[in-house]
């Protein structure tokens, strides 16, 4: 495979060297320093990330169908863009602040029965917008499959760590974007995946370089476009 640089492709390219593999697809998109830092001096992704990183998260914003997004992230991450459809997941089901004056059906939440937010984030979001997948954690793939019913066939995760961890436990991650900035940090981060071990094999597609910043798009285990 050749080692593509990112000064050379157009955005048309971006779009085709990221095309989506067959439909329903998920693929994550997160962000690391050499050293596997997910997050920045100041605790979230943003402390890490650069201009090229910047070139394919906006990519893959692009081509995406809705955004899947963990409520801790959410919540860290202060998520406001509602430029496309942002699916929450999480146990509480509390829409975080800035969040909770968007136009109907910009935000779904994805989340268990016993939500202790179930009945707040109803009325907030509509009842059709919030989706209960579980009793104590959210089905990730029957998340899936519902998205792509509502006819979000192509989805794109945005983390965190959790989040990631649990859809590639479940089978349910087709992809990997990883951008690796060069960077050491030491001290204590959060690594780009969190919770009980999983052992996923990956299968790199594509390596991009930027003045260093490696971005590699890796298939999931035997997910393959
Ligand atoms: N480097 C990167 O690319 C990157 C990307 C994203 C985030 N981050 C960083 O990661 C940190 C946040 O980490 P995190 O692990 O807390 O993020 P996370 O995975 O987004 O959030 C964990 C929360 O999401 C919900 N959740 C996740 N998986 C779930 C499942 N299967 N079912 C139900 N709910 C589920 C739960 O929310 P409730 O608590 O509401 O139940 C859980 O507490 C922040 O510092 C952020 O900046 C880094």
């Amino acid at each position: 495979m050749d080692l593509q640089r990112l000064s050379e492709l157009s955005d048309a390219d971006l779009d085709s060297l990221y095309a989506p593999g067959s439909l329903p697809w998920l693929r994550v998109n997160m962000i690391s320093t050499l050293d596997g830092a997910a997050t920045g001096p100041d605790g979230r992704s943003g402390g890490i990330n650069n201009a090229a990183d910047k070139r394919v998260f906006q990519t893959l914003r692009r081509l995406c169908d809705a955004v899947v997004v963990g409520a801790g992230t959410a919540r860290t991450e202060a998520y406001h863009d509602v430029s496309k459809p942002l699916v929450l997941v999480g146990r509480s089901g509390h829409v975080p602040d800035r969040l909770r004056d968007t136009p109907a059906g910009s935000v779904l939440m994805a989340t268990c029965e016993g939500a202790e937010a179930l009945d707040e984030t109803r009325a907030l979001l509509g009842a059709d917008n919030v989706l209960v997948l579980g009793q104590q954690r959210v089905d990730l793939a029957r998340l899936k499959s519902v998205l792509a019913e509502r006819g979000f066939t192509h989805l794109l995760s945005e983390g965190g760590p959790h989040l990631l961890r649990d859809l590639v436990a479940e089978g349910v991650a087709d992809e990997l974007d990883w951008t690796v900035v060069p960077r050491l940090l030491a001290g204590d981060h959060p690594r780009i995946t969190a919770g009980p071990p999983v052992d996923v094999p990956l299968q790199l597609a594509l390596l991009i370089e930027a003045e260093g910043t490696l971005l590699g798009r890796w298939y999931v285990g035997e997910h393959a476009p």
